[in-house]
C-alpha cells in the first residue's frame, strides 16, 4: 500500500542531486508494500514573491514505477548542484484509493497551484474528505485532484490564513494541530512549506510513521520527551475552532468570523528544547531525520528510531525532533518516546543471489522457523518459554475461550495450529477472518483472550478488530513480525516471530513461523499439564528437526520447476485438496497460486469434496491431495479414490517412500519427511509455496509484486 519517506538534512551539506537519490532510494524499499504511483517535493530556488523572497518548490511524480519518476527527474533536468544545509523533502508511493493512478492523483499533494506553500504526503484514507472538499471549494480552493489528500494541503492553507488574518503567525506543530482537528479516518502524513523552510511535520493515525536519527555525536538521552497542551492551550484551541470542527459549523463561515488563533503571544516562539539532540557545548549538531512507514527504507542510514503513537505530531526545525500532542496529559499517558535500535540488517532487505524476494524467503525458512524457537525452546529438558506472554500465562490460562483474529495468510496459521491449541490447552478457541469479525460485531468478553497474528503488524482489518476488543475489556496477544508495529504496541502482551523482513508480497516464511509461535504458544499455555507431558515432548522434539526437514524438502524445487513447465502451465484453474491439519494447507496453497500466477484455485476440505466440487473433477482438473500420515489418513485416501474413479489425476503430496500412493492412477507423488502430525503442514506447505512462485514465474509475472496488491493492507 502507500509509503512514505522524507528526510531532512540539518548542518548536513547535500546537494540537491543527493537529496533527490535520498529520497527516490527510500522510494524503492517502499516498492515491495505495492504501488502503482510515485512522487516527491524539494526546494527550487528563492525567488521573489512581492517584497517577500520565498523559496518554491519542484513536485514530481507520475504513475507506475520508481524508476518511471527517475527518468522523469533526468528528463525534467532538475538542477542536481544548488547545495542545502538545512532542507527538507518528502516522497511517496501511492496505492489508489481516490482516484485513477493519473499523475494528478499523484502525491505531493499542494495547497495551491500558484506558489504550492504547503505540500503535503499521505497514507490512509480521510473518510469526511468529501464534506471537506465541499466546504474548501465554498472558501475558494481550486482542486486539482480527486484525491482525499489534497484537502489536508487546502486546510493547512486555510488555517494559516485564518492565523495571518488574526495577526498571528503559527508554529507548524499549532498548525497541524488545527487541521488535525478537522481530518476524520486514518493517516500517516508529511507536510513541508516554504513558511517553515527546512522544517517538516510528520503524525499518524492509524497508519505508521517513524523517524531515524543519524547523526556522529552520541545522542544524549535514548528518548524524546511528549510535549503535551497545557489546559489554558487546549481551552484556546477548543475556543478557537468553537468546540467543534469545520463541518459541524455547517459550512458557515463563522469560524473564519469567529476564529481565534492558537498561541496569541506565543507565535513561534519556541521554549523547550528536545533533550536527546542537546550537544555537549550547546552548539546545534549536524544530523540527518529519515520519516517512514517503513523501518525497511531507513536501515540503510540508521539503526536509531523512533517509533510515533497515533495522534503524535514529530515536528523536525533547527535540528531536533519534538513530539508534541493535540491533548493534555491523560493519566498513564508516556511522557516519552523511545529512540530504539533497529534489530534487523541491511542484507535481510536485499535479494542476495535470489531473483525474487519471494524464493529468497522461501529458502531462507530453514532459517527463519529456527530464529523463531531460538532461546525459546530448551530441547533437552522440552521446555518452551516466551519472554513477552511468561507474566500473562495464568489469565490466559483461565478465559473463557481464545478468539484468534488475523486475515490472509496469517489467518491459515491460526485455522493450522487451531485444533493443537485446543488439544493441548482444552480452551475452546475459534478462528475469525477480522473484517468479518468486525462486520458482524461479534461479541467479545472481559475474560476472552484474543489473539492477533499479522505480519506487517498494520493490517487495517486486524488493528481496527483489535481495538474492538480492547474497548470491550479482553486481553489482547500479537503475534507478529514488525517489530514496532502498531499492533505489536498496542497488544497486551506478544511473540514477536522473528522471521526477519518479509518483503515479497505473497507471504512465506511468516507462514511457517507464525505457526511455530502459535504452537509454541499453545505448548506454553499446557506446559503444567501432566498428561499432556507425552505429547508435549513429541512436539518439541519434532519441532527441533523441522528446519533440516524443510531443507530436504527445498530439494524438490528441480521436480516441482518441471512439473510446473509441463503439466501445470496452461492450466485455468486447480483444486487443491485437504483434511484435518492439512485443509488449512489447503486454503494456504490456494491462496500462494492465485496471488502470484493468477490461476483460479481452490482449497477444499476432502471431507466436504463429495459435496458439490467433484461435479468439477474430470481427466483435465489439476488436482494437488494432500495425504501425509496422520490419524485422517485413510479417510484422505478414500477423498483420493474419489477423485481416480471421475479419472482426475492427483499430484498426490505423500510422506517419503510411501508406496500406498504410488498408483499409475496417481499424476505424480511429492515426498516429504515425516514429522509429529500437528506440524506437518509446516513441511506440507513448502511444495505449494514452490508451485506457486515456478507458476508465476513461467507466466512471465513479476512475482514481488502481483498486479492489485499489496503487501501490507493498510486501508480497510
Ligand atoms: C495482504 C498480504 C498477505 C497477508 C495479508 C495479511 O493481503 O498480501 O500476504 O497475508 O495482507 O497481512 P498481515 O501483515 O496482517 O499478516
Amino acid at each position: 500500500m502507500c509509503g512514505i519517506f522524507g528526510y531532512v538534512n540539518f548542518l548536513v551539506d547535500k546537494s540537491r542531486g543527493e537529496i533527490i537519490d535520498n529520497l527516490i532510494e527510500g522510494l524503492q524499499r517502499l516498492e515491495y508494500r505495492g504501488y502503482d504511483s510515485a512522487g516527491l517535493a524539494v526546494d527550487g530556488k528563492l525567488i521573489k514573491d512581492g517584497d517577500e523572497e520565498i523559496m518554491n518548490n519542484i513536485i514530481i511524480k507520475t504513475p507506475g514505477k520508481v524508476k518511471v519518476l527517475k527518468q522523469k527527474i533526468i528528463d525534467d533536468e532538475i538542477n542536481r548542484t544548488d547545495i542545502f544545509d538545512n532542507h527538507a523533502g518528502i516522497a511517496h508511493t501511492r496505492w489508489a484509493t481516490h482516484g485513477q493512478p493519473k499523475e494528478e492523483n499523484c502525491h505531493p499533494h499542494r495547497s495551491d497551484s500558484t506558489k504550492g506553500e504547503f505540500i503535503v504526503v499521505h497514507n490512509g484514507i480521510i473518510t469526511n474528505f468529501a464534506a471537506l472538499r465541499k466546504y474548501l471549494l465554498t472558501k475558494g480552493h481550486i482542486f486539482e485532484s480527486e484525491t482525499d489528500t489534497e484537502c489536508i494541503a487546502k486546510l493547512f492553507k486555510h488555517f494559516y490564513d485564518l492565523n495571518l488574518k488574526a495577526g498571528v503567525s503559527p508554529d507548524l506543530n499549532e498548525l497541524t494541530k488545527q487541521v488535525l482537528h478537522e481530518l476524520e479516518g486514518s493517516y500517516g502524513l508529511l507536510v513541508k512549506s516554504y513558511h517553515y523552510p527546512g522544517e517538516v511535520c510528520g503524525t499518524r493515525k492509524g497508519s505508521p510513521l517513524l523517524v531515524g536519527v543519524k547523526t556522529d555525536k552520541k545522542l544524549k538521552v535514548d528518548f524524546v520527551d511528549v510535549e503535551f497542551e497545557t489546559n489554558a492551550a487546549q481551552q484556546q484551541q477548543q475556543q478557537a475552532n468553537g468546540h467543534s470542527s469545520l463541518l459541524q459549523n455547517n459550512h458557515s463561515t463563522s469560524l473564519d468570523l469567529g476564529f481565534i488563533p492558537v498561541a496569541p503571544g506565543e507565535q513561534n516562539l519556541r521554549t523547550s528544547q528536545s533533550r536527546a539532540f542537546l550537544s555537549e557545548d550547546d552548539l546545534p549538531m549536524p544530523v540527518e531525520f529519515f520519516l517512514s512507514s517503513d523501518p525497511a527504507s531507513v536501515i540503510q542510514h540508521t539503526k536509531k528510531v523512533l517509533f510515533l503513537e497515533d495522534d503524535d505530531i514529530a515536528h523536525i526545525y533547527d535540528g531536533e525532533l519534538h513530539i508534541h500532542r493535540a491533548s493534555t496529559k491523560s493519566a498513564g499517558e508516556s511522557t516519552v518516546r523511545p529512540i530504539q535500535t533497529l534489530e534487523m540488517e541491511l542484507n535481510e532487505i536485499m535479494k542476495g543471489p535470489y531473483k525474487h524476494f519471494m524464493q529468497k524467503e522461501i529458502f531462507e525458512q530453514p532459517d527463519s522457523t529456527f530464529n523463531t524457537m531460538r532461546g525459546r525452546i530448551d530441547f533437552e529438558n522440552c521446555i518452551v518459554t516466551l519472554g513477552g506472554l511468561k507474566a500473562f500465562l495464568p489469565t490466559i490460562r483461565r478465559c473463557r475461550r481464545i478468539i484468534m483474529i488475523a486475515c490472509g495468510t496469517s489467518y491459515h496459521s491460526c485455522l493450522a495450529t487451531r485444533s493443537i491449541f485446543e488439544e493441548l490447552t482444552e480452551i475452546p478457541v475459534s478462528v475469525e477472518l477480522a473484517s468479518d469479525f468486525l462486520d458482524r460485531k461479534s461479541p467479545v468478553f472481559r475474560d476472552d483472550t484474543c489473539v492477533f497474528v499479522s505480519q506487517s503488524g498494520e493490517t487495517a482489518d486486524s488493528i481496527l478488530a483489535l481495538q474492538y476488543c480492547l474497548e470491550r475489556g479482553a486481553l489482547t496477544v500479537g503475534i507478529v513480525n514488525s517489530v514496532g508495529s502498531s499492533m505489536s504496541r498496542q497488544t497486551h502482551c506478544g511473540v514477536h516471530i522473528n522471521a526477519g523482513p518479509e518483503i515479497g508480497v505473497a507471504s512465506t516464511k511468516a507462514y511457517t513461523s507464525q505457526y511455530i509461535a502459535l504452537v509454541m504458544f499453545a505448548l506454553s499455555l499446557s506446559n503444567d499439564s501432566i498428561s499432556k507431558k507425552k505429547r508435549h515432548e513429541e512436539i518439541i522434539k519434532g519441532l527441533q528437526k523441522i528446519p533440516e526437514q524443510i531443507k530436504k524438502v527445498l530439494n524438490l524445487e528441480t521436480k516441482i520447476k518441471k512439473l510446473c513447465n509441463d503439466d501445470l502451465n496452461d492450466q485455468k484453474s486447480l483444486l487443491l485438496l485437504g483434511r484435518g491439519y492439512q485443509f488449512a494447507t489447503a486454503l494456504e496453497g490456494a491462496l500462494k497460486i492465485k496471488e502470484i500466477s493468477y490461476m483460479h484455485s481452490e482449497g477444499v476440505l476432502a471431507g466436504e469434496l463429495k459435496h458439490g466440487v467433484l461435479a468439477l473433477v474430470d481427466d483435465k482438473l489439476p488436482i494437488i491431495a494432500f495425504a501425509t500420515r496422520d490419524s485422517l489418513f485413510p479417510k484422505t485416501m478414500s477423498a483420493i479414490e474419489q477423485v481416480t474413479a471421475r479419472d482426475g489425476r492427483p499430484i498426490v503430496i505423500c510422506n517419503e517412500g510411501d508406496a500406498i500412493i504410488s498408483n499409475d492412477k496417481v499424476h505424480t507423488t511429492l515426498e516429504v519427511p515425516q514429522t509429529v502430525d500437528c506440524l506437518q503442514g509446516l513441511l506440507n506447505v513448502i511444495p505449494v509455496q514452490l508451485i506457486s512462485y515456478w507458476l508465476a514465474v513461467n507466466r512471465g509475472i513479476d512475482v514481488d509484486f502481483p498486479r492489485n496488491l499489496a503487501k501490507s493492507v493498510t486501508v480497510e
